[in-house]
């Protein structure tokens, strides 16, 4: 039996739960070395020990350049090298208990510190891999979202960060083939997969049911996605099997995005 990432070392952020974490089960699985990396230590250890010994946790918040150093400086001892980055942390401002997230009323210290997460900590990542995969080679993976491609009223700096990493893994695709470097970027835009980030909008029993079904009625596929589906698309991006292929936009959303409902929203309806 081969493994679809033998050998490989990957670094995940934000992979203490949900889609991160889905990707670090599925990475070691698959025979690769994960550093489950986050900024919840307690749980960052949980799922690194329920994966066993080929994952290791190391606190890394992806906001901080001293913390990818570290982190860095730590895969590099440890395992002399890095293949894989899986750009995954992220944040909408909700959970954090940032306020309003709209144009008109988001602060802007909500929306610095949004950016902060979402656009600065993948701008670090690349920056720091690109710093260390260019001695052999290596595949980045930034989790975008499909509210990088389009507005979100309710949610402003979470769009346009996540737009900003879209765009960005573009820059370093083409870069590093500039540079003759062997180091591909591709980003996933990932829609409405079940993870703890959408507690805060479901509340709880049977409102939490009819959300729930309210939002699956809008999905082409009707169902929301779960943390693997994302798993296994940035499985593929990470692994050989795309070794072509570098500066794509791979949608896992169950069709959203291969149509159009945009009517606009109205106050009084
Ligand atoms: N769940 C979805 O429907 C969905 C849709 C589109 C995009 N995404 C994106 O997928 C990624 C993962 O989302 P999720 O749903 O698994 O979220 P989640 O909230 O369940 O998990 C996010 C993880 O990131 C960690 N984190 C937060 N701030 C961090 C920081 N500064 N540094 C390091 N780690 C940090 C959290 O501790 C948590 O473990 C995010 O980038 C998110 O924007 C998710």
């Amino acid at each position: 039996m081969s493994y679809r990432l033998a050998n490989k070392v990957a670094l995940i952020t934000g992979a203490a739960q949900g889609i991160g974490k889905a990707c670090a089960e599925l990475f070691a699985k698959e025979g690769a070395f994960v550093f489950v990396t986050d900024i919840n230590d307690d749980l960052g250890k949980r799922t690194a020990w329920e994966i066993g010994p080929h994952a290791q946790y190391l606190h890394l918040d992806v906001q901080y350049e001293d913390d990818w150093d570290a982190a860095i400086r730590q895969i590099i001892k440890e395992k002399q090298y890095l293949d894989i980055l899986i750009n995954n942390a992220g944040i909408t401002g909700f959970q954090e208990g940032f306020g309003l997230q709209d144009p008109e009323n988001a602060s802007l210290d909500s929306w610095r510190r949004v950016h902060a997460v979402n656009s600065d900590g993948v701008f670090l990542g690349c920056q720091k891999a690109i710093q260390h995969m260019k001695q052999r080679k290596g595949s980045i993976v930034n989790i975008s979202s499909r509210s990088g491609m389009v507005g979100i009223p309710g949610a402003a700096a979470y769009a346009a960060s996540k737009a900003a990493v879209r765009n960005h893994t573009k820059s370093v695709a083409l870069y590093c083939c500039e540079k003759g470097y062997s180091i591909r970027c591709n980003s996933i835009h990932p829609t409405a997969i079940l993870t703890p980030m959408w507690e805060p909008m479901l509340g709880t029993g049977v409102e939490r049911e009819a959300r729930l079904a309210q939002i699956a009625k809008d999905i082409p596929m009707r169902k929301l996605g779960a943390p693997d589906d994302v798993a296994y698309a940035a499985l593929f991006l990470a692994s050989d099997e795309s070794k072509y292929i570098t500066g794509v936009e791979l949608t896992v959303d169950g069709g959203i995005l291969a149509g159009s409902s945009a009517s606009p929203k109205r106050e009084e309806e």
